[in-house]
Order: C-alpha cells, then sequence, then structure tokens
C-alpha cells in the first residue's frame, strides 16, 4: 500500500529513513491515530489539536498547517482505498525531530521528517464486543508526560506484553497517589472506563492519562442518550467494585471489559456479560460514525 514520506508518495515496503533519525535514536517524535469510516476522517479537528498540543510540549514545529495536513491525509485515504486498502482506515502520522548525529539537546533548525501510513481498520466485530476484553493490572511505570502522544512507547509496549504473557487483551494501569491511594491512569493504549450506579465515570487526562478523542465523543454520546456522565479519580477499589468496565481508543473504539485480573466483571446476572451502558452507547457510537 502506499505510503506518505517527506513529500514523497512511495510504497510502504520501499520507505526508509536514515539511522541518525532521533526518531530511530530517541522515540523522539510524536504521533496519532486517526480512525477513517467510508472514506471519511473521523474527528479530524480533535486529532489536529492534539497533534499540535503534542508537537509545542516537545518543541518539534509543526510541518503543515491544518489545511495541508488535511489535503494529505484525504489523499492517502484515497490512495490507499484506489490500491485495495478498503474503505475504513486506520490513519497513522508521526512527525520526528529529524537527522542530525547523536546529541541529547535538541538541535536548532532541523527538518522534521513526516511520515503517514494507512492500515486497514477492523474494529471489534459482534463476536468479540460479546465476548468482551479481559485485562489485567499493573502498576504504572512510565513517566509523567503521559499527555503527549509521543513515539517512545516503550513503556506501554511493556504494560501490554505483561496482558499478553497472562492471556489477556489489554493492561490497566494503577498508580500511587503522592498522598496514599491507588487510582486507574490509563490502559497500555486505551483509556478505561467504569459504570457505577448507571453513571460512566472516566480518568480526567493528566500526565499520566493520554487525552483520548474518545474522552469528549463519550461525554457528549451520553449527554446523547441520557446517562449521566463524569471524569474524576477512579480508586482502585471502585474499579473492582464496578457494575461495567469498558475501555475506548480509536482502533478498538468502545469494548467491555468482561474479565479484571481473571475475574468476571459485574455482578448478579450481568456477571461477566457487557452491560446495559456499553450497549447504549455502542449504538450511540455506531451512530456518530455515519
Ligand atoms: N492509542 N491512552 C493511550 C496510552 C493510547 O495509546 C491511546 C490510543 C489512548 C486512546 O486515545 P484515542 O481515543 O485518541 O485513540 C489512550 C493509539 C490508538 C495507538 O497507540 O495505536
Amino acid at each position: 500500500l502506499p505510503c506518505h514520506l517527506d513529500g514523497r508518495w512511495l510504497a510502504l515496503d520501499e520507505a526508509r529513513v536514515p539511522v541518525l533519525d532521533r526518531g530511530f535514536m530517541f522515540g523522539d517524535g510524536i504521533y496519532e491515530v486517526v480512525p477513517v469510516y467510508r472514506r471519511r476522517l473521523f474527528r479530524f479537528d480533535e486529532h489536529m489539536l492534539r497533534l499540535e498540543r503534542s508537537l509545542t510540549a516537545v518543541r518539534i514545529p509543526n510541518p503543515h498547517g491544518r489545511d495541508a495536513w488535511l489535503a494529505l491525509m484525504r489523499e492517502l485515504v484515497e490512495r490507499v482505498a484506489e490500491a485495495g486498502g478498503g474503505d475504513e482506515q486506520l490513519l497513522y502520522l508521526q512527525i520526528t525531530r529529524g537527522v542530525t548525529p547523536r546529541v541529547h539537546g535538541m538541535p536548532a533548525g532541523l527538518k522534521p521528517t513526516v511520515f503517514l501510513m494507512s492500515t486497514p481498520h477492523h474494529p471489534p466485530g459482534p463476536e468479540q464486543r460479546h465476548r468482551g476484553a479481559s485485562c489485567i493490572t499493573h502498576a504504572d511505570f512510565r513517566w509523567s508526560r503521559g499527555d503527549i502522544k509521543s513515539t517512545s512507547l516503550l513503556g506501554n509496549v511493556m504494560a501490554r506484553q505483561l496482558a499478553m504473557d497472562a492471556g489477556a487483551d489489554e493492561t490497566i494501569l494503577l498508580r500511587e497517589m503522592p498522598h496514599g491511594g491507588v487510582t486507574v491512569s490509563e490502559g497500555s493504549s486505551s483509556n478505561v472506563w467504569i459504570v457505577l450506579e448507571g453513571a460512566l465515570i472516566g480518568v480526567p487526562p493528566s500526565g499520566h492519562t493520554l487525552a483520548g478523542i474518545r474522552l469528549e465523543l463519550l461525554q457528549s454520546l451520553c449527554e446523547e442518550t441520557g446517562i449521566a456522565c463524569h471524569l474524576r479519580p477512579i480508586g482502585e477499589a471502585e474499579l473492582y467494585a464496578a457494575d461495567e468496565i469498558l475501555i475506548s481508543s480509536a482502533g478498538r473504539e468502545l469494548l467491555p471489559v468482561t474479565r479484571l485480573d481473571g475475574e468476571p466483571v459485574g455482578h448478579g446476572a450481568g456477571r461477566g456479560k457487557p452491560g446495559p451502558v456499553y450497549a447504549r452507547l455502542h449504538e450511540a457510537y455506531e451512530q456518530a460514525k455515519l
């Protein structure tokens, strides 16, 4: 499939970056993952805002204005669709600081390396949604700038592998608070939600939780469907006591967590099954995609 590297269109397996690119040397770059439904970009403005925030935080100049990004991403979608990549895609955008001899400080005047690719988007189907995700928990051992969508993802990679090792799908990261108590930060590549007494509760963005694009989306879907929704810290005990647990991300959209640390999630007859709040939000999400 075609991809875009520094102003050129080429086949993905022909794209090459110099070894002194700071993305390779230091993980010195930022990225975005943007869903495409029926060849249309989903939540483009929100992704651009986050991209701009990430770039500013790490002092990489934005190589394109919004209109140029939009044109580039639309062209990628069309090229990939025409090449047989389908109408449902996940766009990956990456900007690294550029190529320079290896020094830790940020050299001035570098030309950022800009890369875009697209992969087929297969959101969870009925079977996977019915089965739900199985999650484990682990101490959050990552840095405290998780608000930056950085390509430095070793902590996330290690966290996800712990789930793989346990035969689970995702690792929910828990953090000791400076003044005591343990709270949920996020999944290795997802945001975490719980349902308590019919209300959806999500974790507010901080240095430990990426401001997922689905954070605002789910809040507005809750408003539409009459579900109470708050962003506030989620305590460890609340996670284990929750009626429902959900995870959200660009690729997985919204998924119910049906097992936590090997135990079924929820209470009574609904134990270990996707819950009613999930079902309503899934419907609303499908509508939002149209
Ligand atoms: N990951 N938290 C982390 C650490 C993530 O990596 C992601 C997404 C999210 C959810 O954000 P959003 O709703 O904007 O996708 C939360 C992307 C999809 C990835 O790394 O592939």
